[in-house]
């Protein structure tokens, strides 16, 4: 139950849309049309001027409108009191390696945090022009029309979509052993390359289920949302609340939630390769 009124949450969610819309015309603009791709840290970690430009753009776009909300962004990093009251969780492309290939998955995501809650979430898909809209008790949105997750309660006639970290190669916690696992036990596991779109097509009921470990604040904060009020479940690996700075999520249609949960609880790690 948010603090604020469904009144105070849609000019906030208003405002996340207005910012995802201008990032996502950023992005579209610069497609195929890449001069410098660079690699951030580790290998494939990809950054592009549509990255940049994008992230300026949202930036403009929060601090005119709330000057003195904090913000955690991908490329500028943390920006005011990562415990503020509201902090913004923003991905100006999440999918840059899909992005730099011209492979056509990848979004501008813009959450909000309450007190450390997920609680408005817009998603920008440019390329297919899918906007997910979604804010705590309001509901979730497909292009101004609202969704629901999937009724699938089986695991073994689910889909289900995960991610591999830019640490992979660095750890045997590398979410191998678990895609396997699952590839076996389900209709199949999708690796789509972008953790908002994956949560935006869990909450439209494409996709029954996605778990992934590594990922950061702005990959998730508005898809939580989305999910949320999509009717979906959003916790840890083993049902317990999401901690969003552990990097771990589990997010289902509900109904294979435990299953899957279950699933997550039992794998042990692909050693080498
Ligand atoms: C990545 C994507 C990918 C996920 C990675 C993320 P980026 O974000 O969301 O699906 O598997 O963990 O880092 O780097 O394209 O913004
Ligand atoms: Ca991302
Ligand atoms: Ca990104």
């Amino acid at each position: 139950m948010s603090k604020h009124t469904p009144e105070q949450l849609q000019i906030f969610l208003d405002i996340a849309t207005e910012a995802t819309l201008a990032a996502g015309a950023i992005v579209q603009a610069y497609l195929g049309k890449l001069e410098t791709v660079q690699e951030k840290g580790r290998p494939g970690d990809l950054v592009t001027e549509a990255d940049k430009h994008a992230e300026s753009v949202i930036l403009e776009v929060l601090r005119r409108h709330f000057p003195h909300h904090s913000i955690l962004a991908e490329e500028s990093g943390q920006l005011g009191d990562s415990s503020a009251e509201y902090l913004w969780a923003i991905d100006p492309l999440d999918g840059t390696t899909n992005y730099a290939h011209q492979y056509p998955c990848f979004a501008c995501s813009v959450g909000l945090l309450i007190d450390g809650i997920p609680q408005v979430g817009a998603i920008f898909d440019p390329f297919h022009q899918e906007l997910f809209r979604a804010a705590s008790g309001i509901g979730a949105t497909r292009n101004r029309l609202p969704i629901k997750v999937s009724q699938t309660s089986e695991l073994s006639q689910s889909l289900l979509v995960s991610g591999f970290a830019y640490d992979r190669r660095e750890t045997t916690d590398n979410n191998y052993a678990e895609f396997c696992r699952l590839t076996h036990l389900t209709q199949g596991v999708r690796r789509s390359g972008s953790a908002a779109l994956d949560l935006a097509h869990v909450a439209c009921g494409r996709l029954d289920g996605y778990w992934e470990r590594g990922i950061s604040p702005w990959d998730i904060a508005a898809g939580v949302v989305l999910v949320e009020e999509a009717g979906g479940k959003v916790t840890a690996y083993d049902g317990s609340p999401l901690i969003i700075p552990s990097g771990r999520i589990l997010a289902t249609n509900g109904k294979i939630h435990y299953s899957l949960s279950t699933e997550l609880g039992q794998i042990t790690p692909l050693v080498s390769f």
